[in-house]
């Protein structure tokens, strides 16, 4: 095997289009899917790569420091790209510590890991940490983005522990001279993102007339961006980008949440075959969440420019796709509400 990859958090939305593409378009490298299964994790996004000759699953935490150095021996990691994390804005307001455990210290783990097994020697090694636009707080209605230079300032429990977890990584480059580097990407959507995210949630009410409780007045902006689209922006920057480097990573395709959530009831509507205005009365504004961001916006330019990324999808397109899936893989999405894909792995890990 020409490269022995670590990629952690595999088993959740982002990371499961990440060990698919990886798998598939690198037959030579070795991938190691490390994931602890949480709530979020679901082997069920993986079950067509599942038995792919350079694939391995492992579960475990990666907090968990002992079990992350011995996998670094066995397996001779040479790249990490780490996307594990607590990633829900809402579970932060009510839990910051599982936040800060998984998020800052989960992160330094794998840095310190990293940093023994490679031990200076490194030649042909890196660390990409996987983060969001969420660390540069929020921008007023005035048509400013974020850049690569723009000052951290974090609101919620999750966006203050990614950002710590950046300090990290980037402390471990300055200090140590580990070739690390930090991407920060806009919201995604797609396919497997776990159904507690505004998508997948507002897909799967309409589709059982439940009600969209859309927080505040729907006003606030996010930058959507393909989850596909995502990926091979991941791909690109592990093989091409510098070290030491931030790249932000975006759609520059900014929505209203209301928006969002009549684009969608009407998509949703006409794929179900319902008369357009079926589900309007679905729309339930409900409190704002605490300290909610106004609006997010990218500008990924350095992207384009230095490594010739840009999304492939337009809106539009990626948003029918979307639909269209969670309506095809309704028992996907019944067996996470159900519960019943977690028994599955009690059943699963019960006797190892
Ligand atoms: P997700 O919640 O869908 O998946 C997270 C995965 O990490 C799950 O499989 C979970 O089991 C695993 N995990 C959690 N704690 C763990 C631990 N202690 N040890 C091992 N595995 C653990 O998240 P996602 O939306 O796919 O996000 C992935 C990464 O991308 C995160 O780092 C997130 O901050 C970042 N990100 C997400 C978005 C977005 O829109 N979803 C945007 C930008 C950046
Ligand atoms: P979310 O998908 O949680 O992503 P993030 O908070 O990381 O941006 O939410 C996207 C937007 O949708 C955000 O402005 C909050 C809003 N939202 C609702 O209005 N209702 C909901 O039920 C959810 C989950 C989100």
């Amino acid at each position: 095997m020409k490269r022995s990859i670590l990629i952690t958090g595999g088993a959740g939305f982002i990371g499961s289009h990440v060990v698919r593409l990886f798998v598939t378009k690198y037959p030579d490298y070795h991938i190691i899917n490390l994931d602890k299964l949480t709530y979020a994790g679901n082997l069920a996004n993986l079950k067509d790569i599942e038995d792919a000759p350079n694939y391995t699953f492992v579960r475990a935490d990666i907090c968990d420091f002992d079990t992350v150095c011995s996998l670094f021996e066995q397996y001779a990691i040479d790249g990490v790209i780490h996307l594990a994390a607590e990633s829900h804005v809402d579970r932060s307001i009510k839990d910051p510590f599982t936040f800060a455990r998984t998020n800052v210290l989960g992160t330094l783990s794998l840095l310190q890991a990293a940093k023994h097994h490679w031990n200076g020697n490194w030649q042909g090694k890196r660390f990409y940490h996987i983060s969001t636009d969420e660390v540069y707080g929020a921008l007023q209605f005035d048509g400013s983005l974020f850049h690569e230079t723009t000052k951290y300032d974090p609101h919620s429990p999750y966006s203050a522990s990614k950002a710590s977890s950046d300090h990290f990584v980037r402390a471990f480059h300055d200090t140590y001279g580990m070739p690390a580097l930090v991407t920060n990407c806009s919201n995604n959507y797609g396919p497997y993102q776990f159904p507690e995210k505004l998508i997948p949630l507002f897909i799967n009410n309409i589709r059982h007339g439940k009600p969209l409780p859309v927080y505040g007045k729907g006003e606030n902006v996010r930058d959507w961006l393909y989850v596909v689209d995502h990926a091979r922006a991941i791909d690109t920057i592990f093989h091409n980008g510098k070290d030491g480097e931030t790249y932000n990573i975006g759609g520059f395709n900014e929505w209203k949440n209301i928006d969002i959530v009549k684009v969608l009831i009407k998509t949703v509507d006409r794929l179900l075959g319902n008369a357009p205005g079926t589900s309007d009365h679905l729309i339930t504004y409900v409190t704002d969440r605490p300290g909610h961001d106004l609006r997010y916006a990218i500008d990924s330019t350095k992207l384009k420019t230095e490594l010739g990324w840009e999304p492939s999808l337009q809106f539009e397109e990626g948003i029918e796709k979307t639909v269209r899936w969670y309506l095809d893989h309704h028992e996907w999405m019944d067996n996470i509400t159900s519960g019943e894909y977690e028994k599955y792995y009690d059943d699963m890990y019960k006797n190892r």
